[in-house]
């Protein structure tokens, strides 16, 4: 085992300069319930550049320096003490399989370094073979999947025959609640994008507006004939959230994406309105895997940058336009 590894800390809230990456990181040793796992990738959210300003409620208790990142992909090297090779078979964790997974969000430690030592809880293992070309697409599921899940089936209750309007449909989140609102039965899913990503949201089944050409309100006026959405699943939340409101139908429902989002507008015209929260589980990391591997959930990468580059690619996070997920390698 090494004695000193990479990973990226950063000692004060601020920009993308604040990431900097350490050679002579202490090894962590992994404590009771955790694995060892050597980090392959690491999936990027906006979240983590809002913990990286200060911004996130998360950032409050932060004990500084910090590590970054919260999803990732890797293979398990070891366990604590009470992890025997009986209980990590037992859960499909023995040393050598593939896993991906997200840090719970009570765990403060971050992700992108060489080695972590993480619950195994958080993690599930990769089902069947995974080609090299393949693993950057593991280390970005858990965290977006995880979103998706808890937005289409613990807060919007999508039902069949519901319609569904997306802002964001390409995002990393958006890719897979469009292919998740229409397995949970929905009729029609409208999905906002640039025109650029109309293709893409195309082929996750969606019906795309793009809203640099278009007035996405009267569009949906037009196609639902006046009557509005049951659901809007907004993961961009700033310039679309109050306009939503003037689309939902009666009845209906607005998910805001962002956990500081002000749900008060909504509440004030008595249209139902929640911020999902993630509830993990191994149960909903298997399924995840499953939809991946069976085609359901085409979640794109459209970017894999060197670890060395997390600066670089909290700027493209923060741009606001990332289609699919933003990947770090590890190796690299
Ligand atoms: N509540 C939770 O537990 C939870 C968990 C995870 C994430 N989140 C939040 O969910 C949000 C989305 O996360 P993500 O990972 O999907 O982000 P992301 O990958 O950065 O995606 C951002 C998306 O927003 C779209 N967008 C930008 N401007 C837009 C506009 N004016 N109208 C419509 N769409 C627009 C972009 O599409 P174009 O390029 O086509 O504009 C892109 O698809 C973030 O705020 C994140 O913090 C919350």
């Amino acid at each position: 085992m090494m004695d000193a590894m990479r990973e990226i800390r950063f000692d004060r809230f601020g920009g993308p300069e604040v990431l900097v990456l350490h050679t002579d990181a202490e090894v962590p040793v992994p404590g009771p319930g955790e694995v060892l796992v050597e980090v392959d990738h690491v999936g990027l959210n906006p979240l983590d550049y809002k913990i990286r300003d200060g911004s996130s409620g998360r950032a409050q208790d932060l004990a500084l320096p910090a590590g970054t990142g919260r999803e990732m992909a890797g293979v398990v090297r070891g366990a604590g003490p009470d992890l025997d090779e009986a209980e990590l078979a037992s859960r499909g964790l023995a040393p050598g399989t593939r896993v991906f997974g997200m840090r719970d969000l009570g765990d403060s430690r971050g992700v992108a370094a060489e080695l972590i030592a993480i619950s195994a809880d958080d993690l599930a293992p990769i089902p069947g073979e995974t080609a090299e070309e393949d693993l950057p697409r593991w280390a970005g599921l858990a965290l977006a999947g995880l979103t998706a899940i808890a937005t289409v089936e613990d807060t919007a209750r999508i039902a069949p025959g519901s319609t569904v309007l997306v802002h964001g449909g390409s995002g990393g989140v958006g890719q897979l609640l469009i292919p998740m609102a229409l397995e949970a039965g929905a009729s029609r899913v409208w999905a906002t994008g640039r025109a650029a990503n109309a293709e893409r949201l195309r082929e996750l089944g969606a019906l795309p507006i793009a809203y640099d050409g278009t007035d996405w309100r009267a569009e949906i006026h037009r196609a639902t004939e006046g009557r509005g959405v049951d659901v809007v699943l907004d993961t961009h939340y700033h310039s679309t959230f109050v306009p939503s409101l003037d689309v939902v139908a009666e009845g209906g429902i607005v998910v805001p994406l962002p956990s500081l989002a002000d749900l008060t507008p909504a509440h004030e015209r008595g249209i139902e309105a929640h911020v999902p929260r993630i509830r993990p589980g191994r149960d909903r990391l298997d399924r995840l895997a499953q939809g991946v591997r069976s085609g359901r959930y085409p979640l794109e990468v459209s970017q894999i940058l060197p670890l060395a580059e997390i600066g670089r690619a909290h700027e493209l996070l923060e741009h606001g336009h990332t289609r699919g997920k933003l990947i770090l390698d590890v190796r690299a």
